[in-house]
């Protein structure tokens, strides 16, 4: 599989690029977790402070099972975002994702401008359903999310743990792509 890079504008005219990753970014991306804040690493689910974890990623990457799309300013990675499938069974439509944003750029339309690039990729990958674990009071994740297509489905009361060992309402978000982008629509332009 072939992937281009995009350029793009945040809210305040500074200029990002978005790529997928590729192997040589294993240095870049392992600066970039190790500078997130401890609150930020709970929505990790690995231990991304140990350089072994992230050159495993980079050597073994594999876009049919996991697309990682990282946002750049200039060589520093500030966003990364993961659509991850599902190879076999009846989850096999749906595509899960996660998202962090360094916090010196949030807020800035960085995390809707990539679920949106997500989404439009998912399309085109023919998935049909993006799925999303959100905690329910983050009111920009819930935005974001909302500005890319996904809907509010379900909340799970203190399903997860933070950094602090409190439990967590987990907001359950969905975005309908095939509806999204319904191909009726589409050919009808063409
Ligand atoms: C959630 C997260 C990805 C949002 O990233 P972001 O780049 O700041 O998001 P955006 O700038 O696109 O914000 C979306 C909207 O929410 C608003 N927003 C962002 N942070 C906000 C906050 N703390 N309070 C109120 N509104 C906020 C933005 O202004 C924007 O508003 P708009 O829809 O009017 O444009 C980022 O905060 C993050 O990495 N959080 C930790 C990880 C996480 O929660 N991931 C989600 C689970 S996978």
């Amino acid at each position: 599989m072939m992937f281009g890079s995009k350029q793009a504008k945040l809210k305040d005219g500074s200029v990002v690029t978005l790529r997928p990753m590729i192997e040589g970014d294993r240095q870049a991306l392992q600066d970039f977790f190790n500078e997130l804040p401890e609150e930020l690493l709970v929505f990790v689910r690995h231990d991304v402070k140990d350089p072994k974890v992230i050159d495993e990623w980079a050597r073994h990457l594999d876009y049919q099972r996991v697309i990682p799309l990282l946002a750049w300013a200039g060589d520093e990675i500030i966003a990364d975002v993961t659509l991850h499938r599902i190879p076999h069974g009846w989850k096999r439509h749906i595509g899960k994702v996660r998202i962090v944003v360094s916090p010196k750029y949030q807020n800035q339309g960085l995390a809707t401008l990539m679920l949106n690039e997500l989404t439009a990729l998912a399309a085109e990958l023919g998935l049909e359903k993006l799925w999303a674990e959100i905690p329910l009071d983050s009111v920009g994740a819930v935005r974001a999310f909302r500005n890319a297509g996904f809907g509010c489905k379900a909340v799970i009361e203190g399903l997860v743990r933070d950094s602090h060992d409190r439990d967590v309402d987990i907001l359950i978000m969905v975005c309908d792509v095939a509806g999204y982008f319904d191909k009726r629509w589409v050919k009808q332009w063409e």
